[in-house]
């Protein structure tokens, strides 16, 4: 019998990924996605542990649920699972059966290979349905393949779990020691991937830089992500390469190289760098200084000039001082982002940072903030800015908001407007830049036949 499941999704890329799987898991079982938690007969929290707002949000979330399953099984409706997944309930699983007992299942990141089990388990009784183990068993070894692709973009978990240990961050305690899957495997999956239709591919990993998969066929070498990215290159029909999130101390000549040499790898890195402060820069345990970073980006630059680069900075960390702050909103000056996301220090349970003194007020958190995001907004904008006129590859892969119109992405992941015919969808056209907008960019078909045909 059709059943129907609907996942919500917080955080990063990689709970987008996770949640496809699940859903790519639970197909069989007959269970048909929908986006509405009213009718479904399973819901799954697929939750962030990242920020403290995050976190709560999960609680507020099952309340929801809670009135909703009680108001349709007061209508004689069918009754309703309510599962927590992701990063949170790995960090709090048993306190969250404790605090919401509508939860009926807590399933970890490393453990969602065994949702199945855990529902019927769950329906048996819901005092066993938590499981938040790291199995020594790959996830990877027991998911069925990825049945669908949206978009013509897909995502690809390359990598998952951290051992950098930043002190003010919970993943690698979420998400558990950092490993990587086989060459092999990602390779089976990336070429299963454009055969359903997809032509850009990003990988993903909390530390998708510091790759390390066994190589092909076994054996004890592993690969670096810069050897990983050539090969995928080299599959039929895969256009575009982008890999998230990486590390500075992990941009190694290989796959800085591989930005010079191949076309395919887009010329656009997210590479987060928190501080443009040494001393909050050691603090954190990033282990690199503001100049190493500037150093990484030149090195970049020089191997594809035309590269633009986003990042992530934390503001109001424990101790944070004025000056160390301008340092930030200097560093950002200095780089100009194309984008980058900016957050208050939120401490976490666990880490070391949430022990250390001097804790910045609510204020002056949220006045660094402001500053460091007018920063960024002037330079997002001299970016788009900059780039009318020119001539871009526009992969177009939804509808826009007017007729006749879709949305597209740029290779700098901008997203351009322009009128291209609905049965375009998929395909990679060259768009002459005409305008730039804070957040996107419009433009014209370079060549309009090329589209007519
Ligand atoms: N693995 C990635 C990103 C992890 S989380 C990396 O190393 O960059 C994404 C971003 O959330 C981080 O880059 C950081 O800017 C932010 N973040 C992580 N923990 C945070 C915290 N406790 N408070 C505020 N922001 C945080
Ligand atoms: Fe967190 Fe640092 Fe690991 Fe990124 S590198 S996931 S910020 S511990
Ligand atoms: Fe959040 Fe976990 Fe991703 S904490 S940012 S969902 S790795």
């Amino acid at each position: 019998m059709a059943k129907k499941l609907c996942i919500k999704t917080y955080g990063c890329q990689m709970n987008v990924y996770d949640s496809g799987r699940m859903a790519d898991l639970l197909a069989p079982l007959g269970y048909d996605t929908t986006e509405d938690a009213g009718e479904a007969d399973l819901v799954i929290l697929n939750t962030c542990h990242i920020r403290e707002k995050a976190a709560e949000k999960v609680y507020s979330d099952v309340g929801r649920l809670r009135n909703l399953r009680a108001e349709r099984m007061a209508e004689g409706g069918a009754p309703m699972t309510i599962a927590v997944a992701g990063c949170t309930a790995q960090a709090e699983g048993a306190e969250i059966m404790r605090r919401a007992p509508a939860v009926d299942l807590v399933v970890g990141p490393q453990a969602y290979h065994r949702l199945p089990e855990l529902i019927a388990r769950a329906h048996r009784s819901k005092g066993e349905a938590l499981d938040t183990d790291f199995p020594v068993d790959s996830k990877f070894d027991h998911l069925p393949q990825q049945n669908r692709v949206e978009g013509s973009a897909a995502f690809l978990t390359v990598q998952e779990g951290c051992d950098k240990f930043c002190t003010f961050c919970v993943v690698p305690y979420t998400r558990g020691a950092e490993t990587s899957r086989a060459v092999d495997a990602v390779l089976a999956e990336a070429r299963h991937l454009a055969a359903l239709g997809a032509q850009e591919i990003t990988l993903l990993g909390q530390n998708v830089n510091a790759y390390h998969g066994a190589a092909p066929g076994g054996g004890n070498e592993a690969w670096s992500l810069g050897r990983l990215v050539h090969a995928l290159a080299e599959i039929p029909g895969i256009a575009r390469i982008r890999y998230t999130t990486s590390h500075p101390r992990d941009m190694d000549d290989e796959l800085i190289e591989a930005h010079g040499r191949l076309p395919q790898l887009m010329p656009f890195l997210h590479l987060p760098v928190q501080s443009g402060s040494d001393r909050i820069l050691e603090a954190m345990n990033r282990r690199h200084t503001a100049d190493d970073y500037r150093r990484v980006i030149e090195r970049l630059r020089k191997a594809r000039p035309d590269i633009a680069l986003s990042s992530d900075f934390i503001v109001g960390f424990p101790g944070e001082s004025e000056r160390e702050f301008q340092a930030t909103l200097d560093l950002a000056r200095e780089i100009g982002f194309a984008q980058a996301y900016s957050f208050k220090y939120s401490a976490r349970p666990g880490t070391p940072a949430s022990m250390m003194p001097d804790s910045l007020s609510e204020e002056v958190k949220a006045d660094r903030l402001a500053r460091l995001q007018a920063v960024i907004a002037d330079s997002q904008k001299a970016f788009n800015d900059a780039c009318v006129g020119k001539r871009m590859a526009v992969l177009f892969d939804r509808p826009g908001r007017r007729a006749g119109q879709m949305v597209g992405r740029s290779p700098y992941m901008q997203a351009v407007h322009a009128e291209v015919p609905a049965h375009m969808a998929g395909r990679i056209l060259d768009v002459i830049i005409d305008s730039a907008h804070p957040n996107s960019l419009g433009g014209t078909l370079a060549d309009p036949a090329e589209a007519a045909a």
